[in-house]
């Protein structure tokens, strides 16, 4: 059987007056689709940000490749390769395609953002893509909401070398 690349156990999480999550199990392998199903105030989102860092379970336990982890931030989830993609967008129409990219561990070069090596690394990621992109450089300011979805998605399935 192949192995579990994330493993969720007994997850509870209550808010005043609520309990959002009890007895969580969920188990996930690798090339695996779910679809996470429930109605309005099921839990859906509550778990997805118990996984992505934006909430601390109260009980239980996450293993992302069998070890037990906890998930203290957003940065935290990224580390374990765990990217979540909001139905907001999460991304700064004021920043290029590459800045997005990089949000928050941009390339550094003496303690500067290394501009030239984000840009050539940014360029890299759409090898491979069907549709062409615009330039690393691109994309500051309008974008229709359609597009800005999609290259959340890029943004999110995609990291850095680093
Ligand atoms: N930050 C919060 N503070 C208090 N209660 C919360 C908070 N987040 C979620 N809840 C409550 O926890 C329960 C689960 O909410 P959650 O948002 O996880 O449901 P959902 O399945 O994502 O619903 P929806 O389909 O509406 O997105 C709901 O009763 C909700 O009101
Ligand atoms: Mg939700």
């Amino acid at each position: 059987m192949t192995e579990e690349i994330l493993r969720v156990r007994g997850l509870r999480k209550s808010f005043p007056g609520v309990v959002a999550l009890d007895g969580v199990d969920f188990a996930l392998r690798p090339g695996e689709v779910h679809v996470l199903l429930g109605e309005n105030g099921a839990g859906k989102s509550t778990l997805i940000k118990a996984l992505s860092g934006a909430h601390r379970p109260d009980e239980g336990t996450i293993e992302v490749d069998g070890r037990e982890v906890r998930i203290r931030s957003a940065q935290d989830a990224e580390a374990l390769g765990i990217a979540t993609i909001y139905q907001e967008f999460n991304l700064v129409p004021e920043l290029t395609v590459a800045e997005n990219l990089f949000l928050g561990r941009p390339p550094r070069r003496f303690g500067l953002v290394d501009r030239r090596a984000m840009n050539a690394a940014a360029a890299t990621c759409w090898r491979g893509w069907a549709s062409r992109p615009s330039r690393p450089t691109g994309w500051r300011g309008s974008a229709s909401p359609a597009a800005r979805w999609w290259r959340s998605r890029r943004r999110s399935a995609w990291t850095p070398a680093s």
